[in-house]
């Protein structure tokens, strides 16, 4: 599969502008060499390719957008960006993107939430200012599946850190980046002691996943309504499937 966008269609839009046409004129007739005013050949900048390899494609991701983009550091939404659809196959997809704006400052491969916001970085790479050569990113092999999205994109984004932090945490569970991993897996509840937390590769057998999914729970904070995407949901369903690595 290949995406490309073009940017100079963009651009082009500028000749419409009097302002240019009377510049290009000038510089017409009183420069012998480059005809084109000075924003078009900045513009006309590098392009970038690169072929990508998802593992684990069953939490391929629908509800928050995967890109990819060229980023400007102070700029939260991408500068240019091609939206990557869940190839069939799990086959390799290719994405370049042309005439990249002298502004970029990075190239990255992530989720976003529909404000086009980064919300989970699965490839970044850095441009060098002064580098003028096309960019091409070999084949890479992109995981989907990392604790490290479980980590941000669940236990930080749906705020759980706000009540499971501190010594303790509430239900005796601490879900801070150092913490969670260990305070899950292979770990008896705090509630109901039978259960583990998290017990890898038995969804029925792990107590995080009837906290929140099973509104029979009878617990002191209900906690069904806190996790809004179902991408989340299979999120934590498929990693402990798979072993809860
Ligand atoms: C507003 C505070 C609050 C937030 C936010 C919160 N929790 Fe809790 N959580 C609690 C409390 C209080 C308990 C203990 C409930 C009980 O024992 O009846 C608990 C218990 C738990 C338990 C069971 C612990 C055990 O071993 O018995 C899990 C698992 C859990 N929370 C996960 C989460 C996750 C995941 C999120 C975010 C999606 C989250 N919590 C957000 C307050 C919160």
């Amino acid at each position: 599969m290949t995406y490309s966008l073009n940017q100079s269609k963009k651009n082009f839009k500028c000749l419409k502008n009097p302002c240019l046409w009377i510049g290009l004129l000038f510089l017409a007739a009183c420069d012998s060499g480059d005809i084109y005013p000075k924003e078009y050949t900045h513009d006309a900048g590098i392009t970038v390719e690169a072929t990508f390899v998802f593992e684990n494609p069953n939490v391929f991701p629908n509800d928050y957008p995967l890109i990819f983009g060229v980023f400007n550091d102070e700029q939260p939404t991408p500068l240019t960006s091609v939206r990557i659809i869940k190839p069939k196959n799990n086959n390799p997809v290719n994405v370049s993107i042309e005439n990249i704006s002298a502004e970029a400052t990075s190239i990255r491969l992530c989720l976003t939430n529909l404000g086009r916001q980064p919300v989970f970085v699965l490839f970044e790479m850095k441009i060098d200012k002064n580098n003028t050569d096309n960019i091409v990113i070999p084949e890479s092999k992109i995981d989907l599946m990392t604790y490290d999205r479980i980590q941000k994109l669940i236990f930080e984004q749906y705020t759980c850190v706000a009540c499971h932090q501190g010594t303790v945490g509430a239900g005796n569970l601490l879900l801070t980046a150092e913490r969670s991993y260990n305070d899950l897996v292979n770990k008896a509840s705090h509630k109901f002691p039978n259960k583990n937390r998290v017990s890898p590769f038995e969804i029925n057998n792990s107590f995080l996943l009837d906290v929140v999914t099973d509104n029979t729970l009878e617990l002191t904070q209900p906690h069904t309504s806190f996790i809004t995407r179902n991408d989340d949901f299979t999120l934590l369903e498929e990693w402990i499937k798979n072993g809860a690595k």
